[in-house]
């Protein structure tokens, strides 16, 4: 793949992809994760001499309608004031916008053009005429083949991978071709069916796998406990017992707790007990991990050579069935594994027990990072591969 760094940017007219899709409230940015992790990239192509665009979606608009409710004017205000320099909001650009050198223009919401989804040729194609050089960046959104991830990419005159994207590729590449062993990951959520293409290809490559949340549920009723009324998938109890053998016949597990942490309801001021697996009551649902199995997974992540994390282990927005996520956060902050967390819920529990500084590398990918894990090509980088070969091959 051609990387953005390879390249002279002097006076071009660079369009550059990023992820902006955070979350918005009353007309503020309220994480500007995303938005700050797009930053070196923006600055590297400024001190290369760029003329640069920038595009990316906020949300799930309407297509082919202007919606202000989500529109871009809350990121160009932060943006702005990160940069330190004026980002100019463009409402109408795909027909051409003049940027001057030194200048950084946001185009407004891509999803509020029609074909955007579709990844329409001709969309695409204007998007293309836009600019000398593509930069996609957006690792976030490369798991979508749209018009501005995937088919501008086909037609613009050079298209590269831009830092941050390059930067997800190789910490995830290094946490999963060849990682240091053990490798522990940890994958939880509610439901088994959402990530069992996860579980699958993950089981299949990890030392450890560490289940959590409703999907753990799963897999204990799997080993044939009852989880009382705990969310959980009966159907795909045969699918967790596969798993289960199918992790021992490549040499690795997936251990079931020993104990969990109970409630008769489910909010703020559920009580909130101790059960060991086997004592789970038919009024009582699990809400996360018990205590000595906290602290089983926790020895395990601290001799970890690799940590994958993805899902918090119990409903941990309620502080009492926090405590096992607590636990293994800051055994992933404690160890000397080379740790990766990707994910929403994932990166609001590296932030409420504090461990950003102390986690190897941050995705900003949700279902981007899903389908990494999966195995899966991510379309918005395989196209930069073929291009990357074609553009190789021109330049001698
Ligand atoms: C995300 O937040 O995962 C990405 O920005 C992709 O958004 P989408 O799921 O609406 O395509």
């Amino acid at each position: 793949i051609l990387k953005m760094t390879e390249l002279d940017l002097s006076n071009k007219r660079v369009l550059i992809r990023e992820d902006l899709n955070v979350p918005v409230k009353d007309g503020k940015v309220t994480s500007d994760a995303r938005i700050r992790a797009s930053l070196p990239t923006i600055k590297a192509a400024l001190d290369g001499g760029a003329r640069v665009m920038l595009m990316s979606h906020l949300g799930r608009p309407t297509e082919g309608e202007y919606d202000e409710s989500q529109s871009l004017a809350p990121v160009a205000e932060r943006l702005t004031e990160l940069l330190g320099r004026k980002v100019r909001l463009v409402k109408d650009w795909i027909d051409g916008v003049a940027v001057e050198e030194g200048e950084v223009v946001l185009c407004e919401n891509v999803r509020f053009l029609k074909g955007e989804k579709a990844d329409d040729e001709g969309l695409a194609r204007k998007m293309a005429a836009l600019c000398d050089v593509f930069v996609m960046d957006a690792f976030g959104t490369a798991h979508r083949a749209q018009a501005s991830t995937h088919g501008v990419a086909r037609f613009a005159p050079v298209a590269c991978a831009g830092p941050l994207l390059s930067r997800e590729l190789e910490a995830l590449g290094h946490a999963l071709e060849n990682p240091k062993r053990p490798l522990v990951a940890i994958v939880a959520g509610s439901k088994v069916s959402t990530k069992l293409t996860v579980l699958e290809s993950l089981s299949k490559v990890v030392d450890r796998l560490i289940v959590g949340g409703g999907i753990a549920n799963t897999f204990i009723a799997a080993a044939g406990h009852d989880v009382g009324k705990s969310l959980h998938e009966p159907d795909l109890i045969p699918e967790a017992k596969r798993l289960m053998e199918q992790a021992k016949a490549k040499g690795g597990e997936i251990p079931v707790p020993s104990d969990v942490v109970v409630a008769t309801e489910f909010d703020a001021s559920a009580e909130a007990d101790v059960k060991k697996v086997d004592e789970i009551a038919a009024d009582e649902m699990v809400l996360d991990i018990g205590p000595d199995t906290a602290e089983a997974f926790a020895e395990s992540l601290k001799e970890a050579g690799t940590i994958v994390w993805n899902g918090p282990v119990g409903v941990f927005e309620f502080d009492q069935f926090g405590q096992g996520t607590r636990i293994l956060a800051e055994a992933i902050a404690d160890s000397s594994a080379f740790s990766i967390a990707g994910g929403g819920d994932t990166l609001a529990a590296v932030d409420k027990y504090g461990i950003a500084d102390r986690v190897s590398y941050i995705s900003t990918g949700g279902g981007a990072f899903l389908e990494f894990l999966e195995g899966k090509t991510l379309p918005a980088v395989a196209i930069l591969e073929s291009r990357g070969s074609e553009q190789a091959a021109a330049a001698g």
